[in-house]
């Protein structure tokens, strides 16, 4: 063993050091230097041989080439591990100015938006939503209502039988009769009951053969028409703005004493007069009344201690004026061009 190899492997394993670019060269550089078969371990090996006088002065020439590797394999561990890490955060980088990957949004159908808006209206007004089956018995949607088998006013609701006794309700009204038979105590109701109806109808553009409606009912003591009326009126500018007007006609519903109409002021017109609103300035959009004396006894109320009121809106009449929208075709062809410009909230963006 001679001090000059010595010190020259020390030089050597700097110069090394100085060219380790990777990992895998400083660990092939450990084996050469540290393995069982390294350097090191051999030099260690060679002090058997070497004169006792001189193990002291080789012996911490081989400690101090032994240091050195350690420090510069740890220094140049660390250095690597933290470019690595650099490198891995530069190339995660997330470019906050990129457009975002846009997510598509369903929206919900026109009417059911609308339905919607209705009962959160009535919901706020104390009412409960009510719903009931769309098949039904001649019982509840004409019977209990004051149409007695052979009343004429059957006819204006050109109705789809399936049987002589089941059919395919004409008008929401039977969840009246069904809600005040149910109530066993015979106490207050205040409900409305959104839902489909169907009439023989041929379709156009104001005719469908299955359409929607939205039935209310308010049995309570001492309600009047009074009632009904600002009930609606209040309805009306919830849904159109302050300055919708509204009014009221005579009319006829066998369920009903008396029946009236409820109008809205042409959205189109303002009023004057024009093709939508056939001259009249006014649109109908609902049938409502004093519930008859005949309906509430036949669903087991006193009619001399109950009142009440009840109304069937049209729910794509309503639909219509809200969106200027002339045809009812519109709401059923389901055409996506169509459904995707009404966003879940009016004013919002669709995101499409
Ligand atoms: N059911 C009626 C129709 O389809 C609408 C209606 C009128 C409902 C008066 C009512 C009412 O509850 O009181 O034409």
């Amino acid at each position: 063993m001679d001090k000059k190899r010595l010190e020259k492997y020390k030089v050597d394993l700097k110069k090394q050091f100085a060219s380790i670019e990777n990992v895998e060269q400083l660990n092939d550089l450990k084996i050469t230097y540290m393995g069982k078969k390294g350097i090191i371990p051999a030099l260690y090996s060679q002090m058997r041989d070497v004169d006792a006088s001189e193990k002291k002065t080789f012996g911490e020439l081989i400690n101090d080439l032994k240091n050195t590797f350690n420090d510069g394999f740890n220094e140049i561990k660390d250095l690597l591990e933290k470019k690595k890490i650099e490198s891995l955060i530069a190339n995660e980088t997330i470019d906050v100015t990129l457009p975002a990957t846009k997510i598509k949004m369903g929206s919900p159908h026109i009417l059911e938006k609308l339905i919607e808006e209705l009962e959160s209206l009535f919901i706020s007004m104390g009412y409960d939503v009510i719903e009931g089956p769309e098949v039904e018995s001649d019982y509840y949607n004409f019977e209990l209502l004051n149409l007695p088998i052979g009343h004429p006013a059957r006819d204006a609701q050109d109705t789809f039988y399936i049987t002589d006794e089941m059919l395919m309700r004409s008008q929401t009204s039977p969840v009246q009769v069904r809600t005040m038979l149910a109530n066993k105590e015979k106490t207050s109701i205040r409900i409305v009951c959104p839902g489909k109806t169907y009439r023989r109808d041929n379709d156009d553009a104001t005719h469908s053969h299955q359409f929607t409606q939205m039935e209310g009912l308010l049995i309570d003591k001492k309600i009047s028409l009074a009632d009904l009326k600002g009930t609606l009126d209040i309805i009306a500018k919830k849904l159109y703005g302050n300055d919708r007007e509204t009014r009221f006609r005579p009319s006829f519903y066998p369920f009903t004493e008396p029946s009236v109409e409820f109008d809205i002021s042409c959205f189109n017109c303002g009023k004057t007069g024009c093709h939508i609103c056939k001259q009249t300035g006014w649109i109908t959009v609902a049938g409502a009344g004093m519930v008859h004396p005949n309906v509430l006894n036949g669903c087991g109320y006193d009619a001399e201690k109950y009142t009440g009121f009840a109304f069937g809106f049209g729910v794509e009449r309503l639909a219509m004026l809200k969106y200027g929208i002339n045809d009812i075709r519109v709401f059923y062809t389901n055409d996506l061009r169509t459904l995707s410009q009404f966003a879940r909230r009016d004013g919002d963006e669709n995101d499409d």
